[in-house]
């Protein structure tokens, strides 16, 4: 299959090389430019490319950059993307440590939601609730014990049923977890987020998700600070 990237940091990185040893045809880009990727294709054999060519790549695309940089994409970066494409979306918002203030998450739209506005297109939501490291080393072939499971939302289910194939080729179970307006249970205040539960631990901790956005993931006046310093 052939995947675009759009991000090559800690989650595009891992997903790029998982991808490249699976044997797909992966197109990655950054924000510097594909001269800056050099080293990452040359150890997966990945192409580098622009974020445009990026976009047009794949039979999948996924955008894994920081949340708040989704809004200053080129404007119909996906208008020339076939309709077919599946385009994911691994954000999640952290406002006072990364992303500042956006309103309409703030006032109740979710994460995924937003990106999806931002963007122009359907998006399947993925891959935002395990450590980059953790997809990159743990997983492993289907049927194992323990098999960390991965939920997925979105509105097409032609788009999902993809992601959840590539997530089970990358050695995790996929739970879905109904449209993108069921998406905040798998955002990062949530029972999911970051805990590497099996399938059956993933769908108890989606049941009891609260849809409140707790403070301390809310932006304030200062936001936003660092990791090392949130505001
Ligand atoms: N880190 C994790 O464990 C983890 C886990 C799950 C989900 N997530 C979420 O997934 C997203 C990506 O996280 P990450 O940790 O992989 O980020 P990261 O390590 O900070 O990497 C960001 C990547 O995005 C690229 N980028 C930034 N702005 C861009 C733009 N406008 N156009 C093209 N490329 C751009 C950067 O390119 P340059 O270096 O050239 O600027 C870099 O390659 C975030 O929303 C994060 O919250 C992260």
């Amino acid at each position: 299959m052939k995947i675009g990237i759009i991000g090559a940091g800690n989650i595009g990185g891992a997903l790029t090389r998982r991808f490249s040893t699976l044997g797909h045809k992966v197109f990655v880009a950054n924000s510097r430019g594909p001269e800056t990727l050099a080293d990452l294709a040359a150890e997966t054999g990945a192409t580098p490319v622009t974020v445009e060519q990026a976009a047009q790549a794949g039979d999948v695309v996924i955008v894994t950059i920081p949340l708040k940089n989704v809004a200053s994409l080129p404007a119909g970066l996906f208008a020339k993307t076939p309709k077919n494409v599946a385009i994911v979306d691994t954000g999640n918002y952290y406002p006072r440590q990364r992303d500042g203030r956006i309103k309409e998450i703030e006032d109740g739209l979710t994460e995924s939601q937003w990106v999806e506005k931002q963007l122009g297109r359907p998006v399947v939501k993925a891959f935002n609730n395990i450590y980059a490291e953790h997809l990159y080393e743990l997983g492993r072939p289907p049927g194992t014990p323990g098999r960390i499971a991965l939920p997925v939302a979105g509105n097409d289910p032609a788009a999902k049923a993809v992601v959840l194939r590539l997530i089970d080729e990358l050695g995790f179970d996929g739970v879905d977890v109904g449209g993108l307006d069921e998406s905040w249970r798998q955002q990062p205040h949530t029972p999911v987020y970051a805990t590497d539960f099996d399938a059956n631990g993933v769908r108890r901790a989606l049941a009891k998700a609260s849809k409140e956005r707790k403070p301390e993931w809310r932006a304030t006046p200062r936001s936003p600070g660092t990791y090392e310093a949130p505001a």
